[in-house]
């Protein structure tokens, strides 16, 4: 079967076969039928440069549970539920917190896995626990939040976990009163930051900056923003004085990777089928007919430039999956 409508990127791969589940039985079921299994959300992190030589298994546990504490609001979600439909739910029923985090396409599920994070806000802040099973013994797992090492972009489900579980429920606590956070640039502007008014401004600028994945094939932000020394970051300064920069911890700043990438004459740029998106060059954009050696090329030469003119090595944030699995740039 195609995989074009189960990834957001929208490559014209396929796989072996295809399978839908909607608990972790039905996913252990499925499993057991392929050599080779892949799971998804929905595909909004993931792009499949080749056809792949397995099985996909596409995540549908849903169920929302509510519990009221005196630390706040406490949810129970299934993984395959999807991530801007809670934060709606959450905003209409009063459970405040995550608005910054509005329009964030995917699953639930795959919300620990990088740690999702915009407009001054992660979803660390806000998971209690994540529960799963191992995908050798089937055998049930519950992870806290400390267990689960998240960082920027990066959790334990990228390194000694990944691949090797399914995500089935999150719970997540939002703690009352909720506190407004509008230090991000954008919505520093906001008069009155109701949770309604954050809401509505992170989705008015995400409109504004990024391609819908309905419309442009994009995956979001494409490199991670890299993490460099201080001392790095004094010398990029002394050459290019309007380099932005933000302190990450006492010694690292971390740089936009779209500024760098802007600075260097991508933003714009098609190459074959794939285009560094004008209005935010860390997105790249399938305009129809890329193919999975396009985007590989361009985020190559991406890389390379970057690295000759700042001594950065930009990392992808988007998952590539080709005949076999994981692959590296
Ligand atoms: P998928 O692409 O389906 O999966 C991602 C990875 O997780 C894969 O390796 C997959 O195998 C694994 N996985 C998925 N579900 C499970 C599960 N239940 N159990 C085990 N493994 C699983 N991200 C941000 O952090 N901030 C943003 O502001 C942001 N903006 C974006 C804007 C656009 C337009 C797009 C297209 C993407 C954006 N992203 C952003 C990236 C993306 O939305 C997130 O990474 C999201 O969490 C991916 O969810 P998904 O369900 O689509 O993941
Ligand atoms: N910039 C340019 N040129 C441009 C656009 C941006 O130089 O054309 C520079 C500016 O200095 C700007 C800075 O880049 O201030 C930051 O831009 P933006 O606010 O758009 O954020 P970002 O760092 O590029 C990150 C996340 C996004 C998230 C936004 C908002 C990563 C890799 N990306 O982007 O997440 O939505 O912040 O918080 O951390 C994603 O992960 O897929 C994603 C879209």
């Amino acid at each position: 079967p195609s995989l074009q409508s189960y990834h957001t990127f929208g490559l014209t791969s396929s796989s072996q076969q295809l399978a839908v589940f909607s608990s972790p039985d039905e996913c252990r079921r499925a499993y057991s039928r392929a050599t080779r299994n892949w799971v998804l959300g929905g595909g909004s992190n993931t792009l499949f440069l080749d056809d792949y030589d397995g099985q996909v298994l596409i995540n549908q546990i849903t169920g929302i549970t509510h519990h009221e504490t005196s630390a706040g609001h406490r949810l129970r979600v299934g993984a395959g539920e999807n991530w801007h439909e809670l934060v709606t739910t959450c905003l209409q029923q009063g459970w405040h917190g995550m608005e910054n985090l509005a329009l964030i396409p995917g699953s639930v599920g795959a919300s620990p896995i990088q740690n999702i994070g915009a407009y001054g806000v992660e979803v660390k802040s806000f998971i209690e626990q994540v529960e799963g099973v191992h995908l050798d013994t089937w055998q049930p797992f519950t992870l806290s939040r400390e267990e689960c090492q998240f960082g920027y972009r990066d959790s334990i489900f990228k390194h000694a976990l990944a691949g090797k579980v399914l995500i089935s429920y999150v719970t997540f606590l939002l703690p009352t009163p909720a506190r407004a956070e509008t230090s991000y640039g954008e919505l520093a502007r906001l008069n009155a930051p109701t949770p309604a008014a954050i809401y509505d401004e992170v989705i008015r600028v995400r409109r504004a900056k990024l391609p819908d994945p309905a419309e442009l094939g994009n995956a979001g932000s494409f490199f991670k923003n890299p993490v460099i020394s201080n001392a790095h970051f004094q010398t990029l300064k002394a050459r290019y004085d309007a380099v932005p920069g933000f302190a990450v911890d006492e010694s690292h700043t971390k740089v936009p990777a779209a500024w760098l990438i802007d600075r260097l004459g991508f933003k714009g740029k098609t190459h074959h089928g794939v285009r560094c998106h004008p209005t935010q060059p860390l997105v790249l954009t399938n305009l129809g007919h890329a193919r999975g050696e396009d985007v590989t090329s361009l985020a190559k030469a991406i890389i390379v430039a970057v690295n000759e003119t700042f001594n950065i090595q930009l990392e992808p944030e988007v998952r590539l999956v080709g005949r076999e699995g994981l692959v590296h740039l």
